[in-house]
């Protein structure tokens, strides 16, 4: 009886199959082989016609014996494999490995120094304000006292969207957009972004500012020394020495530039016997521009300039975080590498 024969060599021949395959894949394909709806037991079964009637009940229930012999063998195999794989993967777990930390941002630390600055000024009493980054002439230039032939104009390398409008080189004009919407008193600060045509080691051409403003009866150049002095000590320490160069600037008269003694040398412009590379000797860092509001920029916004007096400043936000944290190129600031980023989180 062939049929029997070949049927009861499917269990030998599958054993062998199982014995040569080692994944899933292979597995698979030797069930549908074997005990697939066109496989080889179905092949065989679809034979028992041929046989006497007598003789097909017999081998009818050889046949569901050898389907659950062939099933058994599989689902042997099978386990054996997956528990083999379970075993790899758990040989390979590591229960003292430290585990994936979440990442968790954090404002940047130019953001931070801003916030700082601007937290200073309101508790000396001033409104924090904020104006476009995309900026007429009028408020950039005209109203500052720097009309259209100013040589000044040259100092500012402005990006320009079209004609009369730029992209603000400085935040001071929101001075005068302040003073147009504001009466005096006023105390306000403006940060902000400032945009210039200018890239290389120590300029970026987006950079951020911080503008402060004042205007009331009989505001005095000492208010205006007061004011930066205490603000100086307050980022810098209380160490921290002020002084006030004369300078110019077309929007104050008179105007000054700022330096405080060195934060690096504390103003020796020396350090373990070598020249201090942040002061380069001299004791002092320029910090910010200043002066007390010319008078032709009160008459473009309306005030009359017998009846109040004001000053303003302006400082760069990347020059003082670089100085508070001794950051030595400014380029760190925008290149967003999370290792240098992550030390201010
Ligand atoms: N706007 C100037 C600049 O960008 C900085 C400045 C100087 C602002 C003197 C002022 C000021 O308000 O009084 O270089």
């Amino acid at each position: 009886m062939d049929l029997v024969k070949e049927l009861e060599g499917l269990i030998p021949e599958l054993e062998e199959g199982l014995n040569q395959s080692s994944d899933l894949q292979g597995l698979e394909a030797l069930r549908v082989d074997f005990l697939g709806r066109k496989g080889r037991l179905a092949k065989i079964m679809a034979r028992l016609p041929e046989l006497p009637a007598a003789e097909r009940p017999q081998l009818g229930q050889l046949a569901n014996t050898v389907k659950q012999r062939l099933t058994e063998l599989f689902d042997a195999r099978k386990n054996a494999l997956d528990a083999a794989r379970e075993a790899a993967l758990v040989a390979r777990f590591d229960a003292g490995m430290p585990g994936n930390m979440p990442w968790k941002g954090s404002l940047h630390v130019v953001t931070q120094v801003m916030e700082e600055l601007c937290a200073t000024f309101r508790t000396l009493g001033y409104d924090v304000v904020s104006g476009p980054e995309v900026e007429t002439d009028f408020y950039n230039f005209e109203a500052l006292n720097l009309p259209a032939d100013h040589p000044a104009r040259d100092m500012q390398d402005t990006l320009y969207i079209q004609d009369k409008i730029v992209l603000r080189t400085h935040t001071s004009p929101m001075q005068a957009r302040t003073m147009l919407s504001r009466k005096p008193p006023l105390a306000v600060v403006a940060p902000g972004r400032v945009y210039r045509r200018d890239s290389d080691l120590t300029h970026t051409p987006m950079f951020h500012q911080v503008e402060g403003l004042m205007v009331d009866k009989h505001v005095s150049m000492a208010d205006l020394r007061g004011t930066l002095t205490a603000f100086m000590r307050a980022v810098f320490g209380p160490q921290t020495r002020v002084r006030f160069r004369p300078s110019f600037f077309p929007f104050t008269e008179p105007s000054a530039e700022v330096d405080i003694s060195c934060v690096m040398c504390g103003g020796k412009g020396h350090a373990h016997g070598e020249t201090c590379r942040v002061c380069k000797g001299t004791g002092w860092v320029e910090i910010l521009g200043c002066g007390m509001v010319d008078p032709n920029v009160f008459v473009h916004v309306g005030y009359d300039p017998e009846e109040v007096t004001g000053f303003a400043f302006g400082l760069g936000v990347e020059r003082i975080a670089m100085l508070k944290y001794g950051i030595g190129d400014l380029r760190m600031f925008f290149e967003n590498d999370v290792r240098f980023l992550a030390q201010f989180a």
